[in-house]
């Protein structure tokens, strides 16, 4: 997908499609296509006298053309009241109409530079679009044995002032940077389980490592029992896949301190072991690597944008099977850190997998902030529901910087209290910690289990698992994996620089 932007030269070129917008209660009509402006005001003009259109946000009208020299396709999206315009919404307004036109067969289209007159900046409305066009127009059909091809439309050309071009540039680039990371994601996390191991996951950060070289060490089952991981290595034993620790890192400044880590977890298959899953959507289960697919493809994006920040990205991947080997309820295990945990559910995994995680970065990498992504629990879906991921911290400076950074992608953030009480339902009988808290607050408590092994350090945690995958096509977010929040992950990497160095 080609995205060109030109200034004032759109007399040369003839797209088969114009996408234009108009808000609402805007009498004057936009004029960005000088020689089309006849027919696109005579569009507007019928539509709005018909009252078929007022300029809603997402409000589509589209019109055919049968004359040639002009496009066969004219599409007007409203964007709703141009001072309520925002980057989320021009970016899913984008992503909706795209898709549309893309049905339509339509190859090229050509549109001004949209949110003229907004709140938003000519950077951020070129990143917008951006992220709308590639995040809206994902599809995953690898597996399609009859080769499909991509997408109709290939060409997109944002028309914009002379004086708007470098800033249009920039936005168009950094959108493009985001989006190539935000759909690794998704790739990585719509692989059918039987082609995403924890060894291919390995396999896949290492491409990526060399692609940016960014250094990476792979750690093997040896290793990891070497550093005492016997938490992780619970969940693993019932597996036929052998588990790897992936360590990942950026450093965008001479000093060694690390800044930040970021933790995923990477269970490739969670049927819940002993403890298992119900029939119904287990298959869903095959994302419960979102977190390390974000983590790792946000490396990615954090490699190209070069912010001045040293970035880590820490994933142990396993998976969690049922097998005369598993661990089962009742078990006692170890943290690297010397804690013990009761297994109350071999399904509360994801917990026994991160503490080892966490407690890693703590020990021997020792950032500045520890941020964790992980797919942790169902009853992040009965609080949030597939809107916002829920935080969780022991800071809150850091945590504000994530709600931020989430407002700005459109990726909602909403923290979750921390209140010591919550603790309290973490503690066993018979070893220091169980693996559930329980069902009343269960987000909470299974975010601040990890959070029992980022000591002081300042850290949050990310439980997206009400947001990782949808069921239904909206704005930008197609099926299947939506990406989230590797978008947020890379801004805040982006605003910790900029923090640092103020
Ligand atoms: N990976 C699941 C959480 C999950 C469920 C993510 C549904 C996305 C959609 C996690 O490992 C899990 O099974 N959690 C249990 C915890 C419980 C046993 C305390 C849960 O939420 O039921
Ligand atoms: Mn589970
Ligand atoms: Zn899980």
């Amino acid at each position: 997908m080609e995205i060109k932007v030109v200034s004032n030269q759109i007399r040369t070129h003839k797209p088969e499609g114009l996408l234009c917008a108009q808000y609402q209660n805007r009498k004057e009509l936009p004029s960005a296509f000088p020689q089309f402006d006849t027919l696109f005001k005579d569009c507007i003009t019928r539509s709005l006298s018909h009252k078929r259109f007022s300029g809603e946000l997402n409000e589509l009208e589209l019109f055919h053309n049968c004359q040639s020299e002009q496009p066969e396709l004219v599409a007007i999206l409203g964007l709703g009241k141009i001072n309520e315009l925002t980057s989320d919404k021009l970016r899913q307004a984008v992503g909706h109409t795209i898709r549309i036109l893309n049905r339509k067969h339509i190859t090229r289209v050509s549109m001004p530079l949209l949110g003229e007159g907004s709140k938003l900046n000519a950077l951020e409305r070129a990143q917008s679009i951006t992220e709308g066009i590639l995040l809206g127009l994902y599809s995953f059909h690898r597996y399609k044995t009859a080769k499909k091809k991509s997408t109709d439309l290939k060409q997109v050309t944002i028309v914009c002032t002379k004086s708007e071009k470098t800033a249009v540039r920039t936005g168009v680039k950094n959108g493009q940077i985001m989006c190539q990371a935000a759909l690794l994601a998704r790739d990585l996390a719509n692989e059918p389980s039987n082609k995403m191991y924890p060894a291919d996951l390995a396999n896949i950060a290492s491409e990526i490592a060399q692609k940016h070289t960014l250094p990476i060490s792979i750690l093997e089952k040896s290793d990891m029992e070497a550093l005492g991981m016997q938490a992780a290595l619970s969940v693993s034993q019932g597996s036929a896949q052998a588990p790897k620790l992936i360590i990942l890192s950026y450093r965008g400044k001479t000093d060694e301190k690390v800044d930040l880590a970021l933790v995923g977890k990477g269970i490739t298959f969670d049927s819940g072991g002993i403890s298992l899953k119900p029939a119904d959507g287990m298959g869903n289960m095959k994302g419960d690597m979102a977190g390390a697919a974000s983590v790792i493809a946000a490396m990615s994006a954090i490699a190209q944008l070069k912010p001045c920040i040293n970035v880590t990205a820490v994933v142990i991947a396993v998976e969690n099977m049922p097998s005369g080997t598993a661990y089962k309820p009742g078990d006692i295990v170890k943290v690297m850190n010397g804690t013990t945990i009761e297994i109350i559910s071999t399904d509360a995994e994801g917990r026994l997998t991160l503490a080892d995680a966490v407690s890693y970065v703590n020990s021997s990498i020792k950032p500045k902030y520890i941020v964790d992504v992980a797919t942790l629990t169902g009853a992040c879906i009965i609080a949030l529901g597939h809107v916002a991921s829920a935080v969780i911290s022991n800071n809150q400076a850091l945590a504000n910087k994530i709600i931020t950074a989430g407002c700005k992608t459109g990726e909602l953030c909403w923290q979750l209290p921390a209140f010591e009480e919550y603790r309290t339902q973490n503690k066993s009988e018979i070893a220091d910690l169980k693996n559930t808290g329980g069902r009343p607050a269960g987000t909470i408590t299974a975010g601040l289990f990890v959070g029992e092994f980022a000591g002081s350090t300042p850290w949050a945690h990310m439980d997206i698992a009400g947001v990782d995958q949808s069921e239904k096509e909206y704005g930008y977010i197609t099926k299947g994996a939506t990406g989230i929040p590797v978008r947020t992950l890379v801004t805040l990497a982006l605003d910790l620089a900029q923090k640092l160095n103020d």
